[in-house]
């Protein structure tokens, strides 16, 4: 029997090229090993998104670059959070076994709680109940699932560990194992995709590449990346310069040399180094674009796609509340 890998994808914007290399691919690579069950987590980002338009397009977008990007719907269970009922109700059964202390610990909550203070605003301000009790809900998203490993970004370890210290608190008071103690997996050798400033690839600093930019933008934004002042002629330092960490990403071996070699000898000037990054990234990037947007032109059938993932997904789910409620004593 295989283990089985579980994890959650917020749909919160616009795939991008550090969310390709640092979470979807090394998440294809474990489905290969791993009876995998990947999912929307639409009601986590319901907690930051109150446009619906935005969350439609956004939910759609990112499912789409999920299937683009080879994830296969006949391996991979592939459905939306907000399909599984049994979701909200796991929630509300691991509620009572979830201290509110725990989840005064949280990261996300915490650093939202020390902006307000900084800015001498109420403690409180801007957190909603979602926010405060995201842990619990992320918890019975993974625990529904008997998952034995949840891949996830170092940031989401937290969660993960909350996860565990919520199920065995299940386990513990009714000395069963109802629910399976899922473990985090944290990809230490994915390195952190830099973006076009050179900060961290991020959203939340505008400084992104999207995964399906059409190829004009692509090249644009390629053009845009921060460079140094040093001319033509120098010789530069390739693992300085941000055009060479992200052409590693995208060229094989020998063109990764090469290109190194020119850094070194001097005479090339940023602007070729940019073109010679572009060449790459569109070699790569131009069948998934392709892919996502003939996935994106056919909404029924990504419906459909979906659909059948959660018809895969609910009897899994159901058997665990079910597990739940008889160990409960609320069986009926
Ligand atoms: P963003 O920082 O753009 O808001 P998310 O927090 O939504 O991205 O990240 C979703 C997933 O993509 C996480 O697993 C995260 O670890 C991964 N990821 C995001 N940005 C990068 C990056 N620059 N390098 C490597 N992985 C990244
Ligand atoms: N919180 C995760 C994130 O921000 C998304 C998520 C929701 C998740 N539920 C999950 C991840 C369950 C792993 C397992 O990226």
């Amino acid at each position: 029997m295989k283990k089985i890998a579980l994890t959650g994808i917020k749909p919160t914007g616009t795939l991008h090229i550090g969310n390709y290399f640092g979470a979807i691919k090394p998440a294809l690579e474990l489905a290969k090993d791993y009876d995998a069950r990947y999912f929307i987590a639409d009601y986590h980002a319901l907690n930051t998104i109150k446009d619906p338009k935005e969350l439609a397009v956004n939910i759609r977008q990112v499912a789409a670059g999920w299937l683009a990007a080879g994830l296969d719907p006949e391996k991979v269970i592939f459905y939306r959070q907000s399909s599984i009922p049994e979701t909200f109700e796991l929630t509300t059964q691991l509620m009572a076994f979830t201290s509110k202390g725990l989840m005064n610990r949280a990261h996300a909550y915490k650093a939202a709680v020390q902006d307000n203070a900084e800015k001498g605003d109420d403690p409180d301000a801007g957190v909603n109940m979602g926010l405060f009790t995201y842990p619990v809900l992320m918890a019975a998203d993974i625990i529904l699932f008997d998952s034995d490993v949840v891949p996830v970004g170092k940031d989401q370890v937290q969660h993960v560990e909350m996860a565990q210290d919520i199920a065995q608190a299940v386990n513990f008071n009714y000395k069963q194992e109802v629910l399976k103690v899922p473990q985090a997996a944290v990809q230490e050798s994915v390195a952190v995709v830099p973006g076009l400033d050179g900060r961290k690839m991020s959203k939340s600093y505008g400084n992104t590449i999207p995964l399906f930019a059409p190829e004009k933008e692509l090249r644009k934004l390629i053009m845009r990346i921060v460079t140094n002042s040093q001319g033509v002629e120098e010789p530069k330092d390739p693992e300085a310069s941000q055009i060479y960490l992200l052409y590693k990403l995208f060229a094989t071996a020998e063109e990764q040399a090469s290109l190194a070699a020119r850094y070194r000898a001097g005479g090339m000037g940023w602007g070729t180094a940019k073109e010679e990054l572009f060449r790459v990234v569109n070699r790569e990037l131009s069948p998934l674009r392709e892919r996502f947007e003939a996935i994106m032109a056919d909404p029924a059938a990504l419906d459909a796609t979906l659909e059948r993932g959660v018809e895969k997904a609910r009897p899994i789910a159901a058997a665990t509340v079910r597990r739940f409620r008889k160990a409960a004593g609320i069986d009926r």
